[in-house]
């Protein structure tokens, strides 16, 4: 046995045996359990191991029934792909460890070549944004950019959404105003988990974009300040938004942690913040703890600024970059126009473990 077989089968009979991949446990197409945890025996023990060669067969006691893990089994048991959501499988940056350049592709490149959208897709993964250019100026062409790694999310705007200056406007986006770093539509549960932004049109004084990490800006607050840290990841608030006819609020912390403790989101906008309802005594240091956050979200060092031009579109993830714009004024030649939609990590996540296998294989 090498090291790594002996660890795994050192494992404990019950996790041996709920693994057993034969076809009376596993369906042999779908490769689906067919067994539920309460079928196997509560006293599960390993009565026979040995090898094959190509692996190992064990004999469980007390029911006999034989499993047999072949080594690649046991290999890929211990892969460390990790495309998890918490702040561990992610690179954490701060302007100056971002590579010139990096996270930037031609829209034609990315297309053609699967090596480059691999490479685009795992930055968003990894730092949470890409950038490409020279998408063609067309209406819908942002659909096109997220149906290339994913599924559009469809919500009460529409599949897309225009952002410009309105007459009326439902949200301050559609106004000339700067934008502070935030999240986008907190006031949904679950949120879109990616966003994107193509500009059609940017012709204005202003108008400016710019990318917070807001893991990092979390991680800051952490060292600077546990206690506010801890009141934003324990405190849930209320984000809403509403029009004649769509209603929407959320009730959930600025500051998301996994089981484990470790930073997994941030859902932070101060236009569709609620008024805050907790005891009093606790309100003004969980202020604190808010301006605290918010002061480090609009720190320079952490503000990656750039700037949209006519067919540039940027993919992000919203549940940890922030974004935002400066402001801008219209003038009679000069418009400024982006068309925006959502979309889910997990179909990043798919596409990106698709073209890991091919790209592999083509090696
Ligand atoms: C938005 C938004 C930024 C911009 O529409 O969600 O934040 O650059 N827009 O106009
Ligand atoms: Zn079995
Ligand atoms: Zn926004």
């Amino acid at each position: 046995m090498n090291a790594n077989s002996d660890r795994v089968l050192a494992m404990p009979a019950i996790w041996l045996r709920d693994n057993c991949q034969c076809v009376q446990c596993r369906d042999p197409h779908n490769h689906q359990k067919l067994f539920k945890i309460t079928d196997l025996p509560e006293h599960v023990s390993v009565g026979d191991i040995s090898s094959t060669g190509d692996g190992y067969v064990i004999t469980f006691l007390p029911d006999g029934h034989r499993s047999e893990f072949s080594n690649r089994w046991l290999a890929s048991y211990h892969s460390t792909d990790d495309l998890g959501r918490s702040e561990h499988a992610k690179s954490l940056w701060r302007v100056g460890d971002l590579e010139p350049g990096a996270h930037h592709a031609d829209w034609s490149t990315y297309n053609d070549n699967s090596a480059v959208r691999l490479g685009i897709l795992r930055g968003i993964a990894k730092i949470g944004f890409a950038v490409l250019h020279n998408v063609p100026v067309e209406d819908r062409a942002v659909l096109s950019v997220a149906k290339s790694f994913g599924f559009v999310r469809e919500t009460n705007y529409g599949e897309l959404f225009e952002v410009r200056v309105e007459a009326n406007p439902s949200n301050l986006a559609f106004t000339g105003a700067s934008i502070s770093p935030h999240t986008d539509n907190p006031y949904r549960d679950p949120v879109p988990t990616m966003q994107l932004l193509h500009c059609i049109a940017n012709d204005v004084d202003g108008g400016d974009s710019g990318l917070v990490d807001g893991f990092e800006a979390a991680a800051t607050l952490r060292d600077e300040n546990p206690r506010a840290f801890e009141l934003l990841a324990s405190t849930p608030v209320t984000f809403a938004w509403s029009d004649a006819v769509t209603q929407l609020s959320a009730h959930r912390p600025m500051i998301e942690l996994d089981p484990l403790g470790k930073i997994r989101g941030v859902r932070f906008n101060n236009r569709s913040l609620q008024t805050l309802r907790m005891k009093s005594d606790r309100l003004g240091e969980y202020y604190d703890a808010y301006r605290h956050f918010a002061r480090i979200l609009e720190r320079s060092e952490l503000m990656y600024e750039f700037r949209l031009d006519a067919g540039d579109c940027m993919i992000f993830d919203n549940t940890r970059i922030l974004h935002a714009r400066t402001a801008f004024e219209e003038s009679s030649g000069g418009k400024r126009h982006l068309q925006g939609c959502y979309a889910d990590l997990d179909g990043l996540g798919s596409t990106i473990a698709l073209l890991e296998r091919l790209v592999t294989s083509s090696q």
